[in-house]
């Protein structure tokens, strides 16, 4: 018999490519976050200026969806919140989550190298933490995903993430969005729901 391993119940961390072409970021306006910067504006993808980019966004919330998570098209996900990040060298953001979302991701939009990677934590309180010779998906307690401009990163909205501390010289431009659900979410008997 073949060995086999499972990796059950799983928090996928799904990438892929978006298309940034021809975005104009010059007309965004800028307040203080807690150690970076965050647009004004939280609904983004409904301003007609970033129609485009909202279209390849939501190609990639839908693979995700549909594909990946499997779900029915009986609901429909659709974009609840979404703003712009800046950091500059030296920056970082705060380890977080984002309550009221089902899915969440963060749209690379213009970084210089690789630092200011997006980290994702365990939650998950272990009883002993032993020592490891290879990290893997197994039995890591964090993940960080380069800032690979032109990529997005879809993640569930409640799976910790901070942005490390970015080294660039130019700022690190990201689009953050949440999700949520309508529809008829569920069909089966006391498990129902219509939203
Ligand atoms: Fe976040």
């Amino acid at each position: 018999m073949e060995k086999t391993i499972w990796p059950l119940f799983a928090k996928p961390i799904f990438k892929r490519p978006v298309d940034i072409s021809g975005l104009d970021l010059s007309s965004i306006k800028w307040a203080r976050n807690y150690n970076n910067w965050i647009s004004e504006s939280q609904n983004i993808l409904a301003e007609p200026e970033f129609k485009n980019l909202a279209e390849s966004v939501y190609d990639g919330l839908c693979e995700y969806f549909y594909g990946v998570m499997q779900a029915k098209d009986t609901v429909e996900i659709y974009f609840t919140e979404s703003w712009f990040n800046k950091t500059e060298k030296g920056q970082m953001h705060h380890r977080h989550w984002h309550p009221n979302s089902i899915v969440s991701g963060i749209v690379y939009l213009e970084a210089d190298g690789t630092s200011g990677g997006t980290k994702f934590i365990t939650s998950q309180y272990d009883t002993i933490e032993y020592g490891i010779n290879n990290a893997n998906i197994y039995n890591s307690r964090s993940w960080t995903v380069d800032p690979e401009v032109g990529s997005m990163v879809l993640f569930p909205s409640n799976v910790e993430h901070m942005v490390v501390e970015y080294q660039g010289e130019k700022p690190r431009i990201t689009l953050s969005f949440n999700s949520f659900v309508r529809g008829n979410v569920n069909t089966d008997p006391l498990t129902r729901l219509s939203l």
